[in-house]
């Protein structure tokens, strides 16, 4: 398999690299992209020496799949490069999330749908996969969800790779008594929450939190579902948590709600412990917990959940879409 990652030095496209470490074998080249300030970069991937390449005619060409993780407008610039060369494109971006020709695509949730792709296969939103990976077993299980009501708590990754050092640099800069400029966020984040993530649209609603409703329902295949959300940045390294009130046809049970969430792929049901970034770091699980009834609605439920945004919320849910075309072949 020859694989391209195009955005490869930024907070995904390192992740990238791991997660196909851990998860896919015979790969046979690892060709990698990014802006020509990395150009010659040198990174190692399975004892090889791979060298940093800007995006140029024909690059991608004999490629089988390319791993996107770069801005939307860089994604639309090179989708025609990409389809050309024939190789299969799953990207990061939002740019083509809502194309009715692109699948958009959770494996445990809608896994099919990326065989019916036309070249391009979207990955969805962060904090909306790790949200319906919380919630799809109720919903294709128990009762359909009619309403999702959440509060995210990113983290500053989820910014991109000047996220972090920027928490990291306003943390030393106030220890010492310095005044701190933000650059990456729109207010400073040490010791801070910020309750805007993108921006704002006409119904006062920002881009990030109307993906909760707009990606839900393609992933979901629920298009009357309907989301209200409000996004903040918190000052956590690694890892989104979503606090969600969803609202089911019938009303379930707070038992049968965990048995179908512990039995549904890709999630963890933690009863005796919290379910928190710090833990649920590093890996691809989403932790998921304090299920309780919502005290506003019969058929309500309240649950808390997080996973690491970098690898189930991007690198690592694209690899296994991967892995999922390459096991339906
Ligand atoms: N971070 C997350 O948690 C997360 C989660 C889900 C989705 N996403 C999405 O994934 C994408 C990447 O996010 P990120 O967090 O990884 O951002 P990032 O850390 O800022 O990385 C951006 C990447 O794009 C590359 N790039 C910039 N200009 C380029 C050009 N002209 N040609 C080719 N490559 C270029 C950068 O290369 P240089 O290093 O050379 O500048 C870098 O490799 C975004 O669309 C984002 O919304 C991110």
């Amino acid at each position: 398999m020859k694989i391209g990652i195009l955005g490869a030095t930024g907070e995904v496209g390192r992740q990238f690299q791991i997660c196909l470490n851990e998860r896919v074998s015979g790969i046979e080249e690892l060709r990698l992209f990014a802006s020509p300030r990395s150009e010659g970069q040198v990174m190692e991937f399975q004892g090889k020496q791979c060298v940093v390449q800007t995006v140029k005619e024909g690059c991608f060409d004999g490629l089988d799949y390319v791993l996107g993780s770069v801005s939307n407008g860089l994604s639309k610039q090179y989708r025609p490069m990409i389809e050309k060369s024939g190789a299969v494109y799953i990207d990061n971006s939002s740019a083509f999330r809502l194309d009715p020709d692109v699948p958009l695509v959770v494996p445990e949730i809608n896994g099919e749908d990326a065989l019916k792709h036309k070249g391009v296969i979207a990955n969805p939103n962060c904090s909306t996969i790790i949200t319906y990976m919380a919630v799809a077993a109720i919903h294709q299980k128990l009762s359909p969800i009619k309403k999702v009501i959440a509060s995210t708590y990113q983290a500053v990754s989820g910014a991109g790779a000047g996220g972090p050092i920027e928490l990291h640099d306003q943390v030393l800069a106030i220890e010492k008594g310095e005044a701190v400029e933000p650059k990456v966020f729109s207010a400073q984040i040490a010791y801070n929450c910020i309750p805007l993530i993108g921006s704002i649209n006409d119904n006062l609603y920002s881009t990030e939190e109307m993906k909760l409703q707009n990606e839900g329902r393609k992933i979901m295949h629920a298009p009357e579902l309907l989301a209200t959300c409000t996004c903040v940045r918190v000052p956590v390294y690694r890892s989104h948590s979503i606090s969600a009130v969803i609202i089911t046809e019938e009303p379930v049970s707070i038992e049968a709600a965990e048995e179908a969430i512990a039995s549904f792929p890709g999630t963890v049901l933690l009863k005796d412990k919290l379910p928190m970034p710090l833990d649920s770091s590093d890996q691809d699980l989403v932790y998921v917990g304090r299920i309780r009834r919502d005290l506003t609605d019969p058929n309500g439920l309240v649950v808390w959940c997080c996973g690491d945004q970098i690898r189930k919320g991007a690198a690592a849910n694209a690899v296994q879409i991967l892995e999922y075309l390459e096991a339906h072949k």
